[in-house]
């Protein structure tokens, strides 16, 4: 089985990357051939400064490194070592439908928050059927939010299988855990870094402090009376970080009543320390060794590079480009 996943590195990772997608991807790496990569091309849609990208790109490696990663168990590597990849972009929009990408709607959302409808933004779910198809990709774990372009995906592998012969491409199929579809963020919405609701993995502590005491939106309900269950902004936070014993006992601290907000999320914010300070300790060594990340994203990408040559060699044949 080939698993296959990317992220954008658009800044620091956050908890709703990590529950979503990259937890996941982690406990695939030991069911399969596992290929994950940092989508810097994508990026390009929302970044215009080179050294920024850069420094972003080489953050996500060394995050992905200390969430734990195992290098020799799986591949990892940048999207833009592989330049195969945008042309078979290029095929694949020659096949896919103007009114599937129009449907997107990720690019109607991102075009409602003012990002510029550049082509780039347009034509990215082809581009990421193209990261998927490259590599004969059996299951792509993602969160909630990717599940269209997967399905995107999908019609363009069948158009191409129906144009230029049947089992041409692997259709893939998306891996999305239910549970942790979509993390929310401080404000309850969806956690992303555009609606600024994001708690970061390796975030300072007293930034950390400052938005869980702060910046977590509660309701007004007064100390002694109980606390909503379903509408929770900190429950489901919660529910990712304590064990199964420490999140009932916070759901029966809710519904008895006589404890205030700000104990429910001192504990949320212990429980995110101790989850997450076993990976902030692991990220420091490898920060230490900075030849290390070169050497994996080298080695990943000459990996990575030789299944996509042969994807791209079998398509160029199969459409009639070259002799
Ligand atoms: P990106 O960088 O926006 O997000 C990376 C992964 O994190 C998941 N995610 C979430 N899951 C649950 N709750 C949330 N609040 C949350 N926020 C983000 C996303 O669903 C995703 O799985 N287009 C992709 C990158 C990409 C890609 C690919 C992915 C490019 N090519 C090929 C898979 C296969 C993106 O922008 O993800």
């Amino acid at each position: 089985m080939r698993i296959l996943s990317g992220l954008q590195p658009s800044g620091r990772l956050h908890i709703g990357n990590y529950f979503g997608m990259m937890d996941a991807a982690l406990r695939l790496q030991h069911e399969g051939d596992a290929y994950y990569f940092i989508a810097d091309y994508h990026s390009l849609t929302s970044i215009h400064d080179a050294p920024k990208l850069r420094s972003h790109v080489r953050d996500l490696a060394i995050d992905f490194l200390a969430c734990g990663l195992d290098p020799q168990k799986c591949v990892l590597f940048r999207q833009s070592d592989v330049p195969e990849v945008t042309e078979l972009s290029w095929i694949l929009s020659t096949v896919t439908p103007m009114g599937l990408l129009e449907r997107c709607h990720s690019y109607k959302d991102k075009i409602a928050r003012g990002i510029a409808a550049s082509h780039g933004l347009f034509a990215y779910p082809v581009l990421m059927a193209a990261d998927i198809l490259i590599y004969d990709s059996d299951v792509v774990p993602v969160g909630k939010d990717q599940k269209q372009h997967v399905e995107v995906t999908r019609d363009i592998a069948i158009k191409m299988n129906e144009a230029f012969g049947e089992g041409l491409l692997k259709v893939p199929e998306p891996r999305i855990r239910e549970e942790t579809a979509v993390v929310p963020g401080l404000d309850g919405q969806k956690m992303s870094k555009s609606y600024d609701n994001t708690i970061q993995l390796f975030e300072d502590p007293a930034d950390l402090k400052k938005k869980i005491m702060k910046k977590l939106v509660t309701d007004s309900t007064a100390l002694e009376l109980p606390k909503p269950i379903e509408t929770s902004t900190i429950l489901p936070l919660y529910k990712l970080v304590a064990s199964p014993a420490d999140y009932d006992a916070m759901v029966a601290d809710h519904q008895r009543g006589g404890i205030g907000y700000g104990d429910f999320k001192k504990r949320l914010l212990e429980a995110l320390v101790s989850y997450f300070t076993p990976m902030a300790e692991r990220r420091a060594e490898i920060v230490a060794d900075p030849g290390y990340v070169d050497r994996v994203l080298a080695e990943g990408a000459e990996k990575a590079r030789a299944v996509a040559r042969k994807t791209l060699a079998r398509v160029r044949a199969a459409v009639g480009l070259g002799d």
